[in-house]
């Protein structure tokens, strides 16, 4: 699929058919996740694969009831490993590199899902604590976004995006 159409195509999907996704199309999205750029080749991302109904149910509650999560048959909770970006780049690489190189991370996961007709969704909104306790999660390791993956049950129309007009400036803000 070209990039493009896969960057304009994908939508947050939030209803889920009964439907498996294989252990090696997850492959696929992680090694697909593996390729963003990183802050010094860093590479800080840290996937967990959840399956577990009884895990799932918990990120639910730690999501603020979004129920869509448990519909998924698989979640990947993607997390950044602030240690290693620390050690690399200080304080700048705990706070911002390896949140950058985690988000270009899922970017890939939800992209590449798209492109093989899974539907994902961001989910950002969770209480952190709680996450880390669910999924045992060790200190030095933030847990930075839950995303829900199936095929797809509903197909939304584009949500609108601002005109580049209100974003782009020339030379100087
Ligand atoms: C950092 C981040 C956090 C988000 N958190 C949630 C969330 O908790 N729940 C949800 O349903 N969608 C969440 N979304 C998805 C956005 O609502 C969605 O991307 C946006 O409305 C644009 O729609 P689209 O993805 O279909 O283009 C999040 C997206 C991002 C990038």
């Amino acid at each position: 699929m070209d990039v493009l159409e896969a960057i304009k195509g994908r939508r947050s999907i939030r209803a889920f058919k009964n439907q498996d996704v294989s252990a090696k199309t997850v492959e696929k999205l992680i090694d697909a996740a593996q390729w963003a750029p990183s802050a010094g080749n860093i590479q800080p991302w840290e996937f967990i694969i959840v399956r577990k109904p009884e895990i799932k149910r918990k990120l639910v509650d730690a999501a603020l009831d979004q129920m869509f999560i448990e519909e998924a048959p698989v979640v990947i909770v993607v997390c950044a490993n602030e240690e290693h970006s620390s050690q690399g780049y200080g304080v700048r690489g705990k706070t911002l590199y390896c949140i950058q190189d985690t988000a270009a991370a899922i970017q890939n996961i939800h992209l590449t899902a798209y492109s093989l007709r899974l539907g994902t969704c961001w989910v950002g909104a969770f209480r952190e604590e709680e996450t880390r306790e669910i999924l045992k999660i060790p200190h030095g390791i933030r847990p930075v976004a839950i995303v829900p993956i199936g095929y797809p049950a509903e197909a939304p129309t584009a949500r609108m995006r601002k005109s580049t007009s209100q974003i782009v400036h020339y030379e100087t803000f």
